[in-house]
């Protein structure tokens, strides 16, 4: 199995694109430790790992907390034993909360900031130094998205905190790579969840729906051994969505 005793942490583990991840490495043979606000959606995600015979924990924290980020990952190198790959996915945009710019609230920016932004900064941190000590060529991965590179109307806070996300993980290569730990962030354009129904067929050129697997799978390629030569660099996943041109779809 490709991630045989490695260990993961990941953010947002209760979630679409966290959960599925999570479930994919445990196949794959890793020790998930499985981070999210919801304990419920998290205590969901082990079981279903565990029942599959694979081996997790759970932890519930708000990665906005610098200081439960540190215990959580400190709690997954007591058990697992080290670290290997960090993956922040916990975050998202504010959705009913969304508002042009001249009519959002401090309120609401600092929340996606927190959790976007912030946590990623608190998350890789975190799993850095357990690295660094251990003298582990780990992997470090920050979620972003095409609203980073792109823009997205109503959606200035979130595109400052993803785009502040893939400015801090190319900074962090060149202070890891010393150490041989790569640090490289996927950009998923609309991944459709489950329960969700927007046309997020029309929204790529490839005319089809991007599930969390497919943003797992470059997660995991990330992950890998065989990507060891990457770094500072942001995989976009979007059916290339963010191909389109203003007034022209050709
Ligand atoms: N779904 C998409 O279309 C899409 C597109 C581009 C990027 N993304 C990014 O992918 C990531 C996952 O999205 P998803 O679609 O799986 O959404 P999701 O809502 O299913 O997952 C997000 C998870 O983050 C958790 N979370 C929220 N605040 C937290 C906090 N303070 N501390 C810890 N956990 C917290 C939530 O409980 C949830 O389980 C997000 O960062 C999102 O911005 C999603």
């Amino acid at each position: 199995m490709k991630f045989e005793n490695k260990a993961v942490f990941i953010t947002g583990g209760g979630g679409y694109i966290g959960g599925t991840a999570a479930r994919m490495f445990a196949k794959e043979g890793a020790f998930v430790a499985v981070c999210d606000i919801n304990q419920e959606t998290v205590d969901k995600t082990v079981n279903d790992i565990v029942n599959e015979g694979g081996r997790a924990i759970g932890i519930a924290l708000n990665v906005t907390n610098s200081k439960e980020v540190d215990e959580a990952v400190l709690k997954t190198v007591e058990t697992f034993g080290h670290i290997d790959i960090m993956v922040h996915v916990a975050g998202g945009s504010a959705r009913a909360r969304s508002r042009m710019l001249i009519d959002q609230t401090d309120d609401v920016i600092q929340d996606i900031i927190g959790v976007n932004m912030f946590g990623g900064i608190y998350a890789s941190r975190a799993a850095a130094r357990e690295m660094v000590k251990a003298g582990n060529k780990g992997r470090i991965i920050n979620i972003s998205s095409v609203v980073a590179l792109n823009g997205l109307r109503g959606h200035a806070d979130y595109a400052a905190a993803k785009g502040g996300l893939i400015a801090m993980s190319r900074s962090l290569a060149k202070e890891l790579a010393p150490y041989g730990i790569t640090v490289n962030t996927v950009a998923p354009g609309i991944v459709q969840r489950p329960g969700e129904t927007n046309d997020a067929v029309n929204t790529n050129f490839l005319g089809e729906k991007c599930t969390a697997e497919d943003v797992a799978h470059v997660i995991m390629f990330l992950s890998s051994e065989e990507a060891h030569f990457i770094t500072g660099q942001t995989y976009v996943v979007d059916g290339g969505r963010g191909l389109a041109m203003k007034g022209t779809d050709v």
